[in-house]
Parts: C-alpha cells; structure tokens; sequence
C-alpha cells in the first residue's frame, strides 16, 4: 500500500513505519496509523547551508550574571505564576486541552492584557472568524479592542502578517487548524501538525516573537494530540477541570523557563477567567463540616500546597459484587486501601458499597494522600464525622504502617494558616509547628481505634 515518498506516521505516539498496518509496532495502538509525504520537508529546505549563522560558542562564565531571562507580565497572574513569570520572548508555549475548557478564552485575554502592557499581540484563529472572537470579546467584556485578529490557517499567511505587523506574541488558535504548504495531507494529520509546531518554533527563535500554541486533546486520540508536540515546543501547559465545575487548573507539564507541575487555579465567570485570589484554600471552598466520610488532606501541587477534601461512602451493597466508584483518584490505589484496612484495621468492606470523591475537581496522585482517604473511609463506616479542625497526611503501606510524607512544613504551615489546629501524621514525621496539635500515628489500627474512641 505504501507508495513511494510516504510514511506512516502513528497519531499517538508519532512513531514512523514505512508501511501501513492496522496496529502501530511502537506502541500498539490500533487503526492510528496515517499516510504522510515525505520529500518536500520544509525543514531541510530552509535550513542555511555550511555557513555558520547567528553567535558563536561561548563559555558559561563569559556570559557572567546578567538580568536573566527578559518576560512579558500578561498580568493574569495566575498564568504568568505558571510560566515562570511571564511569556519569554522567543519562546513557544503550547497550551493544550479539551474541547470547551477554555483555551481560546484564556488566551483572547491574555492577548488583551499583552496589548494593555504595551506588548503587540496577533491573535490568529482557524476554529472562529473575527466576528465571533469580537462577539465573545464583548460577551465577556474583555477589553481587546487593540488586539489584531486573523482569521487563517496557513502557516505561510500567519508568519507572513505576524512579521509584518512586527508583533511581539502570536497566538494560534489552534495548531490542528494549522497547515503548511509544503507538506501535502489535511490540517490537524500528525505530519502537519508537527511541521507547523517546528516552522513555529523556528520563526520564534530566529525573528524572536513568543508563539504560543493552543492544541485539543482529545480522548479517543483520534487526530494528531499535543503529546506529539512536547519535545519540540519550550513549555507545556494543560488546562484541566471538570466542566460542570467552575475551577480550572492549568498545569505546567514541560517548561524549559521555570519549574514543572506548578499549577495556577482559575475561577470561570461570566466575564472570563478570573485569578483565584487564594488558590491553596480555592478547593475548600463549599465544604460541609460535621457530616461524616469527610476529611481534609494537604496536597503539594509544584511548590504550592493545596488543601482538598475527600468524601468517602460506605453502605451496605445489596446482592453482587459490591460497587468501587472512585472520581480523582484511582481505583486501584481505593482498592489497596480498603484491602489494608480490612486486614490491618479490621473493617471489613466485602458487603459494602464504596464511594470516594475528591471535591473541585482534584486529582490525587501522591500516596501522601492515602491517610486522609482511610480516616474518610473509616468516618463513615462508623457514621461519625471527623473534627472539623483536623488534617490528615501520611502515605499508607500494605502493612497498615502509616509513612512520613515530603514537604511536611510547607503542608502544615497552610493548614494551620487556613484555621486547621489538629494534624493525623506518622508518627515518624519529624517536624513540630507552634498552633497545631501534632497525632503522630505508627499504623492504620491505631487510627481506626483513635476515630472510633
Ligand atoms: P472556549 O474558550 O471556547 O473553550 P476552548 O477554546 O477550550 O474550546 O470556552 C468554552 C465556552 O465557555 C465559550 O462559549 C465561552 C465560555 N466561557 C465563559 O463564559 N467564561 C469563562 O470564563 C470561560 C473560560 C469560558
Ligand atoms: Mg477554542
């Protein structure tokens, strides 16, 4: 089937085959296989010949200290805190997500911001035309009247205008839309979409503007995802949340400028996207006392901690098996965990249906977590609410044993800082703080005997 000058490219993982099949030998994954045309790569035909261009090496020490890295504030501060401190000029951010989460809002604001700061910003969109950006614009009062606008998808026409406009950021909206010239095959195939990140990433880093890229992820994985495009582009950021839920999260996976994992917290509101003012305290925010299956953990997104809630269910199931529903955390860590505290806690679960739900979205993934989710559990087994005031940190292990977890002071410090007085942590954490109660706790039985006192 493969004719000459073609390439199968897998639209998962990007890997290339000669010929075309229905799995994908690198990762497995079937029916992901698309054709690509090899040949006319733009890349090589731009390349300058032997002649060296731009600077040449130098020694670190020769740079001495300097400034550091120049950045454009877009004043969102929540974004420009996951940036590292703002847009570097030159740099290529991609801004990934899912339909309707949010990513052209984000960024028609940031852009409105740029302009604001003095900063000259092209936005280009490929998924809306002007009219409908003005329209969403005045919709949620976004003052981007300064703002140009462009409304293409042909990667040779957006750095045509971006460089004669002389703008400073442009926003593309999105790379799928996006399409070359040099490369045959629809916008969005994998081929394309890589072409034109690395055409960008180019232009960036030879005419100097910031692009920033807006990139859907989506679930079935059936058009070229932005997991293809990590390695080539400076920063990562994914826009996450639950969309019935008003918070969104946007996380720095990759960032070649500042630090990974750090996370800014959004509020979606009739006039945009808002800055929360206290993120560590945002996911706390409607949380019910006095009812029992809830207990507050202390979590460590990047370098900020962030307190959530966990909910736990447990009632008697009917006939069958009985149900394990866990949502933002995974259903095999829920069932380690009900498996140590029947053997080590003895509270049995084979008769009970379980519920576990971290509130606001939240996605646990430390195991530094597991103590909070056994007291929830626990709490409601026995129907008895958990003190209002109190903590839960520690990681669980197969032996009940209850380990120690990192940044311990930091944790302890927003929850005492946000009114919590009682912290449940191993008793081999090492660490003491004036205002909190600290109950060191060796194993699991010995905080089930605890709540149940
Ligand atoms: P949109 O930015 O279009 O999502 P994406 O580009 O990721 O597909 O947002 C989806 C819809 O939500 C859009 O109609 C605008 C609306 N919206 C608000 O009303 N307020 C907000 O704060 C945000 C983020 C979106
Ligand atoms: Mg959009």
């Amino acid at each position: 089937m493969a004719r000459g000058g073609s390439v199968f490219r897998c639209t998962d993982c990007g890997a290339e085959q000669p010929k075309w099949g229905g799995r994908c030998e690198a990762c497995g994954a079937w029916n992901t296989l698309v054709e690509e045309a090899v040949g006319r790569t733009g890349g090589r035909a731009d390349r300058k010949g032997a002649t060296p261009s731009g600077s040449p090496p130098v020694r670190l020490s020769a740079l001495g200290a300097g400034p550091g890295v120049e950045r454009w504030q877009t004043g969102l501060r929540e974004f420009d805190f996951v940036l590292g401190g703002g847009i570097v000029p030159g740099s290529v951010v991609l801004v990934g997500g899912e339909p309707g989460i949010g990513k052209s809002t984000l960024l028609l604001q940031c852009a409105a911001r740029l302009e604001q700061a003095g900063v000259p910003t092209l936005y280009v969109s490929g998924e809306e035309s002007p009219d409908q950006i003005r329209l969403r614009a005045e919709r949620l009062a976004v003052d981007a009247g300064a703002v140009h606008v462009l409304g293409e998808t042909r990667l040779e026409a957006i750095m045509y205008h971006a460089h004669a406009l002389g703008v400073r950021v442009v926003l593309v909206d999105s790379i799928q839309t996006t399409y070359t010239d040099e490369l045959e095959g629809a916008p969005g195939n994998v081929g394309q979409v890589r072409e034109c990140a690395a055409r960008l990433m180019r232009f960036a880093k030879e005419a100097g503007p910031a692009v920033l890229l807006v990139g859907h992820v989506t679930k079935g994985g059936g058009i070229a995802g932005p997991k293809t495009l990590e390695h080539i582009v400076d920063t990562v950021l994914y826009f996450e949340g639950e969309s019935t839920l008003d918070h969104r999260i946007l996380r720095a996976v990759k960032n070649r400028f500042g630090s990974v994992d750090e996370i800014g917290v959004f509020e979606m509101t009739g006039a945009g996207l808002e800055p929360v003012a206290d993120p560590a305290a945002a996911f706390l925010a409607g949380r019910t006392t006095g009812v029992s299956g809830s207990a507050v953990t202390a979590l460590m997104e990047g370098t900020r901690p962030l307190l959530v809630e966990i909910q736990a269910l447990a009632t008697n199931s009917g006939f069958g098996t009985p149900q394990r529903v866990a949502t933002g955390l995974d259903h095999r860590r829920l069932a380690v965990l009900l498996a140590v505290l029947e053997r080590r806690g003895g509270l049995p679960f084979g008769e009970r249906d379980v519920f576990v739900n971290v509130t606001g979205g939240v996605r646990l993934v430390e195991p530094s977590t597991d103590l909070a989710v056994v007291a929830a559990l626990v709490s409601s087994v026995h129907d008895r609410p958990l003190p209002a005031d109190a903590v839960f940190l520690g990681e669980v292990g197969l032996g009940g044993e209850i380990r120690p977890v990192a940044a311990v002071e930091r944790r302890l410090g927003e929850a005492a800082r946000q009114g919590f007085r009682r912290v449940f942590l191993s008793a081999r954490s090492r660490v003491s703080l004036p205002g909190l109660d600290l109950v060191g706790m060796d194993g699991i039985g010995e905080l089930a005997r605890r709540l149940a006192a």
